[in-house]
């Protein structure tokens, strides 16, 4: 049959976006509108002759927060089948049309949204584009200098969280999470103890060159923090209640009721007689009421993006799964985003959707949480993932780290 070359070619992208979709937990909506995709830009290319000419177009996929980059290699470099076809060509008549699971749009507008670009003898083409774009982090470098000398804890990281994303950063002690976390919403010491470079976006605003007014309309009320230790983010001298009500103040000059707004927010933290405790100091509380207290403070505000570094590692395991379990519920009920720094791989799965691996202030490994937890590529990440105890198994030895091996690997 005349066509055969080509249904075999398109069989085998029909493969492959399968195969990527899985990787990606990627649902059947996504993998129906990439496959429309791929045909409709296969198709174009037999229409302009590429196949006649015994080329294999190799076709590449990746996946970066919300957006989906497809890699097109033209096997004959002589030949570039999309320089036949202008870019917008070769994805007309696809339908705007709202993906489920990653909120993600095809673009009608291609023009302007779409982009094309020839990479080092690539075609790449960006055919999905996240449109709520909400915290995007370029090349950024976090160097502190003191008494002459200075240490540069990041190294160029760039990564994105989108909406109602959930987002594990993990690395081992001293890797740049934390820093880099806290310079989201300029956290960390002025300038010249703290230098920070690159470029933070939060919704389409450069963060760093924000001024004080605008930044407070970001810090607490779009992005809030739970830290690691609650005992040293609350204050022994004032009652919980209190100190929840000031952030609620803060943030929302124009609420009337702000103790019922307090109660409210205690409630949903899962404080038992939250009007009781409302009155409380914070040495009144166990570890794990105290961090409720702090969940409920950062959620008080409704942000959009919770960061929260290491909020169970100060706590029991019995605890710790409450807390989780918490975060869960907040973020299906609010749809918002998560970003959690851990060095726990065991509390990932099941409560974020992408991991991002950070290894002596460098992003080393990303991808989906499945993709990570099954086929880890960067030995730091191997190392990490073979941690993890598993129920059932009599005894075990922790697998220490083999730094000298992970840098013969680099
Ligand atoms: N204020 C500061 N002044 C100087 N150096 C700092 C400062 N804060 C952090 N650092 C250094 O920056 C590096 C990164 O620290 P960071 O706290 O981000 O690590 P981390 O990945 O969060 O580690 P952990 O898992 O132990 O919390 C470390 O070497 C740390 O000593
Ligand atoms: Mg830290």
């Amino acid at each position: 049959m005349k066509y055969d070359a080509e249904i075999t070619e398109i069989k085998r992208l029909s493969t492959d976006v399968e195969d990527f979709c899985a990787r990606n937990s990627l649902n059947k909506d996504v993998e129906f509108a990439l496959n429309l995709v791929l045909e409709e830009i296969f198709a174009n290319i037999c229409l302009h002759g590429y196949n006649g000419k015994g080329g294999k177009v190799d076709v590449e996929m990746s996946k970066s927060g919300g957006v989906i980059r497809i890699e097109i290699s033209d096997g004959a470099p002589e030949f570039n089948p999309l320089s036949q076809a202008p870019a917008p060509d070769l994805i007309s008549g696809i339908e705007e049309r709202e993906i489920g699971g990653l909120g993600v749009h095809f673009i009608k507008n291609f023009t302007d949204e779409v982009s094309y670009k020839r990479l080092s003898g690539k075609n790449v083409l960006t055919i999905l584009k996240n449109i709520p774009q909400m915290l995007e982090v370029k090349n950024l470098k976090i160097k502190f200098n003191s008494g002459g000398s200075s240490f540069e804890a990041v190294k160029g990281i760039s990564f994105r969280v989108d909406k109602g994303e959930s987002v594990a950063i993990v690395g081992e002690s001293g890797s740049g999470k934390t820093v880099s976390a806290m310079s989201i919403t300029r956290l960390l010491p002025p300038k010249p103890a703290c230098e920070i470079e690159g470029e933070i976006f939060w919704e389409n605003q450069n963060v760093l060159k924000l001024g004080a007014k605008e930044l407070q309309k970001i810090r607490g009320a779009k992005i809030s923090y739970i830290f690691q230790e609650p005992s040293a983010s609350l204050n022994p001298v004032f009652s919980v209640g209190y100190q929840i009500a000031e952030a609620v103040k803060l943030h929302f000059p124009g609420v009337k009721n702000v103790k019922g707004e307090v109660v409210k927010a205690l409630k949903e933290v899962g404080i038992r007689n939250a009007e009781e405790r409302y009155n409380a100091y914070p040495h009144e509380l166990s570890g794990g009421m105290q961090q409720r207290v702090m969940i409920a403070m950062a959620l008080a505000c409704r942000p959009d993006l919770l960061i929260a570094d290491e909020p169970t590692t100060a706590l029991d395991v019995t605890i710790q799964k409450q807390i989780i379990d918490l975060l869960k519920d907040v973020r299906k009920k609010r749809n918002m985003a998560l970003m959690l720094i851990t060095h726990n791989f065991g509390i990932i799965s099941g409560l974020c959707d992408r991991v991002i691996v950070m290894f002596r202030g460098r992003i080393v490994e990303e991808g989906s949480t499945s993709q990570i937890l099954k086929n880890p590529k960067h030995p730091y990440t191997k190392a990490l993932i073979s941690c993890i105890p598993h129920l059932g198994q009599k005894s075990r030895k922790l697998n220490s780290i083999d730094y000298s091996q992970i840098e013969a690997e680099q």
